[in-house]
């Protein structure tokens, strides 16, 4: 690569030289015309072909890490409040997860994300960036696990009241003990699934906040204004001076005082 910049370069300011070197010699019409067609048409139409023949398989390479090998894959696809995941291409895998995603270590995994109702945002921080799960797109994140171990992970787009406790962990094998831990998360996994995909549709879940009862008022910490007069609730004006014994009672009055 040094060596074809190098050329490059000198062959340029040879140009300029050779430009530069004074009137010795003028072209004559026609060899002016075959110098643009050769040096203006033909020459950038070879090199910049070249270029873009060595080019395209480079910037394959940027997108996927594994050039000719076959990538490990995970589908992921983010749920109102769980996180759904195959594995497309590996037999021993559970159909459907919830949740709990197996990878080899020490190989860059890509991941497919989607979502099937709202925006979230698959992110597990120590393995690197978030990415956004948009409804009816597939995003693609590389991700290594350097070592054996498990990557915690959340959804980082707030997506609605149970956004907080969408969690995914992330299990990084030896590749040799993969296919058994693969083994032994489908026999847990349909019933991983139903209980995360059954009852908690927004409306129930709405609905179920609904229900709840209203909070206790005498629950306030004490040392809040108003703790212990809840049925008052302005806030002491300005220039009041509660002591520790007395209640911040009594606004009426506070504001003539002044
Ligand atoms: Cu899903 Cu926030």
């Amino acid at each position: 690569m040094l060596g074809v910049v190098t050329a490059v370069l000198f062959f340029v300011v040879g140009c300029a030289a050779w430009a530069m070197r004074g009137r010795s010699r003028r072209l004559s019409t026609r060899g002016a015309g075959r110098l643009i067609v050769l040096g203006g048409v033909v020459l950038p139409t070879v090199a910049m072909t070249a270029l873009l023949i060595w080019g395209l398989p480079a910037g394959d390479a940027l997108r996927n890490p594994l050039v000719g090998g076959k990538p490990f894959d995970v589908h992921v696809r983010g749920h109102q409040w769980w996180w759904e995941v195959r594995y497309p291409g590996t037999a021993q895998a559970p159909a459907r997860d919830a949740n709990d995603i197996h990878i080899p270590a020490g190989q860059p995994v890509r991941f497919t994300i989607e979502s099937a109702d709202v925006i979230h945002s698959f992110w597990v921080p120590r393995l690197g960036g978030k990415i956004d799960a948009i409804p009816g797109r597939a995003n693609v994140l590389w991700l290594q696990a350097d070592e054996p171990g498990e990557y915690a992970g959340t959804c980082a787009e707030f997506c609605g009241l149970e956004h907080a406790g969408m969690r995914v962990r992330v299990i990084a094998h030896a590749p040799d003990a993969l296919p058994a831990a693969l083994r032994a998360a489908a026999d847990a996994a349909p019933q991983r699934v139903a209980i995360e995909a059954t009852p908690r549709t927004a409306q129930e879940r709405n609905a179920a906040a609904v229900a709840l009862p209203p909070l206790e008022r005498g629950a306030q910490p004490a040392d809040m204004p108003n703790a212990q007069n809840p049925s008052e609730g302005a806030p002491a004006p300005e220039g009041t001076v509660a002591s520790p014994s007395a209640p911040q009672a009594a606004p009426a009055q506070s504001g003539a005082s002044q």
